[in-house]
This record gives C-alpha cells, sequence and structure tokens, in this order.
C-alpha cells in the first residue's frame, strides 16, 4: 500500500512537471507565432501613412510616378521599388532628415517634426513590401 501511494505521487509529480513542460513551449509557440501580426501591423500602419505623405510624390506603386511629380518636379523623386533590404537605414534617415540631408535636392521633405521614430519605422516596413512585389509576381 505504501509503495503504491509512492508510485501515485511520483505520477503526480511527473504529470506535474509534464505540464509544466508543454505550458512553457506553448509560451514559445506563442512569442514566435506574434511576431507575424507585429510586423503586419508594421506593414499596414506604414501603408496608410505612405498613402498620406509619399504617395503624392513617390506614386502608388512607389515607381516615382505621384500626381506632384508629374505636374511640376525637375528631379525624379526615387524609384523606392529599386532599394535593397541593405538602404533601409538610407529610406528611414531621408524620411526623417529630407534628401537634402543625404547630399541631394531638397524636394523630399524630412518629417521629423511631423510623425515620430516609430511611424518612420512603419513606412520604412511598408517600402521593403514594394520591393518584393516584382518578385512576387513572377507567373
Ligand atoms: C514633395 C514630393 C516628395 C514627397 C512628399 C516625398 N518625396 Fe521622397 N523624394 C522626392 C524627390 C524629388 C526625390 C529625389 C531627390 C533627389 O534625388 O534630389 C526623393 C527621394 C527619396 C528617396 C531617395 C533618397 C536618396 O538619397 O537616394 C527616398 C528613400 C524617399 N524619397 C522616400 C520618401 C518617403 C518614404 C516619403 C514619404 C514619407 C517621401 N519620400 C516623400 C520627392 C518626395
Amino acid at each position: 500500500m505504501k509503495i503504491f501511494s509512492l508510485r501515485i505521487q511520483i505520477s503526480v509529480i511527473l504529470l506535474v512537471w509534464a505540464v509544466i513542460l508543454v505550458g512553457c513551449s506553448s509560451d514559445k509557440i506563442d512569442e514566435l507565432s506574434s511576431e507575424k501580426p507585429i510586423h503586419q501591423f508594421s506593414v499596414k500602419e506604414g501603408e496608410r501613412l505612405f498613402q498620406r505623405l509619399c504617395f503624392p510624390c513617390h506614386g502608388e506603386s512607389g515607381t516615382g510616378d505621384g500626381i506632384y511629380w508629374a505636374s511640376s518636379m525637375d528631379i525624379t523623386p526615387a524609384d523606392l521599388t529599386k532599394f535593397t533590404l541593405a538602404e533601409s537605414s538610407l529610406i528611414f534617415k531621408t524620411i526623417k532628415n529630407g534628401s537634402k540631408a543625404q547630399g541631394k535636392s531638397n524636394l523630399c521633405p524630412s518629417w521629423k517634426n511631423n510623425i515620430s521614430d516609430e511611424e518612420i519605422e512603419y513606412i520604412v516596413s511598408y517600402v521593403e513590401t514594394l520591393r518584393q512585389e516584382p518578385v512576387r509576381s513572377t507567373e
């Protein structure tokens, strides 16, 4: 009888451990799967900001054919679909400080007084998806 109850005790301890282990690993899974929705949120927010702030010059697809450019600019707004991932920090700096701070014309405005660094990151995330689109649509 004593041995039997010891076995039960051991089983209970093992069961508790199993529950703890499963609990920990499912936490890990939650952590990993939550990265994607956060990124999707960034891209969506970035798209919203892009449509308001960049679209008039860089155009809907980012290639630089926005309506302002079509009407009056001497210098073509950069084709944002051509930027590599390694150039993301250049995109960030351009949004924050304007093209003049990159030694170019002053036509691409600085947004540092209007939006936060976090919002600039959202726009960069969105611009990164523009770059990937032509790759995806090779049917
Ligand atoms: C008023 C028109 C205008 C708006 C609005 C605008 N841009 Fe630009 N952008 C330009 C022009 C013109 C250039 C090219 C400047 C040059 O080469 O001298 C440019 C260049 C750039 C470059 C390349 C800079 C470099 O050093 O090569 C990036 C990146 C960029 N814009 C991103 C953006 C993003 C992102 C937004 C929105 C937050 C934005 N621009 C809003 C007109 C605009």
